[in-house]
């Protein structure tokens, strides 16, 4: 039988253990992924005793409190702390989810904590998102069109608005695409969940005017038609969006433009 193992150096070895001040009142543990890429060594396991009495309900409030009173060194990124600008994305108790809207209560026994799957790490929980932006850029994000612009806003019947609802509110936070067994394995060259949902809301934009050149874009074996519809994506969006769907209309527009 095959054995696959990890390079020696990726091999996350035993960490620190920071205990709590005493006289803490409701412990949780959290075991939380390091790696500084300065340092030479191998990644660890840290494992911190946070103070739940005198912490915030979700865990990016955890990581806040580590950060300002246990460690100061731990990264990880974090903007808006309400689900809405996606840069707190990580690997929280085995799924992709946001950190400051996974509910600490939520998780039963230890809290572990990974960077996203699959991606090269920058450090600790910060993985590198430069080629999942570059395959963001490809898509063009941006209305094209070759009329000239109307004097004020470009009109939208309600009807083809609605078409938008479950596509505008992705938040490019990538935890789909890191889910995505086929963005796993064929990330150089198969766009992903995020970046087809994205390319498919630009698509059905009624004020668009490129379809057939955004179809043309995604008319490749690897591109688009790696998706196989296992779902780990809608599995995970954190905010319930359907990238498997999106994609499914893109694959249904290809059949029917033929
Ligand atoms: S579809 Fe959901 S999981 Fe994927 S990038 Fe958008 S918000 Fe994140
Ligand atoms: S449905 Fe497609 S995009 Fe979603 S996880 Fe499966 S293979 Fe990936
Ligand atoms: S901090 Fe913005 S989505 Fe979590």
């Amino acid at each position: 039988m095959a054995q696959f193992k990890l390079p020696a150096n990726s091999v996350i070895g035993k960490g620190k253990t920071y205990y709590a001040a005493a006289g803490a009142k409701k412990i949780k543990h959290f075991k939380i992924y390091r790696w500084d890429p300065d340092s030479g060594e191998n990644p660890r396991l840290d494992t911190y005793e946070v103070d739940l009495a005198a912490c915030g309900p979700m865990v990016l409030d955890a990581l806040l409190k580590i950060k300002n009173e246990i460690d100061p060194t731990l990264t990880f990124r974090r903007s808006c702390r309400e689900g809405v600008c996606g840069s707190c994305a990580m690997n929280i108790d085995g799924t992709n989810t946001l950190a400051c809207t996974k509910a600490i209560d939520d998780i039963s026994g230890d809290v572990k904590i990974y960077p996203l799957p699959h991606m090269s790490v920058v450090k600790d929980l910060v993985p590198d998102l430069t080629h999942f932006y570059a395959q963001y850029a490809s898509i063009k994000p941006w209305l094209q069109s070759v009329s000239p612009p109307p004097e004020r806003e470009r009109l939208q019947s309600k009807e083809d608005r609605a078409k938008l609802d479950g596509l505008y509110e992705c938040i490019l936070c990538a935890c789909c695409s890191t889910s995505c067994p086929s963005y796993w394995w064929n990330s150089e060259r198969y766009l992903g969940p995020s970046i087809l949902l994205q390319a498919y809301r630009w698509i059905v934009d009624s004020r668009d005017e490129f379809t057939g050149e955004r179809l043309d874009n995604l008319e490749d074996p690897f591109r688009l038609y790696r998706c196989h519809t296992i779902m780990n994506c809608t599995k995970t969006c954190p905010k319930s969006l359907n990238p498997a769907k999106a994609i499914a209309e893109i694959k249904k527009m290809m059949v029917e433009r033929r």
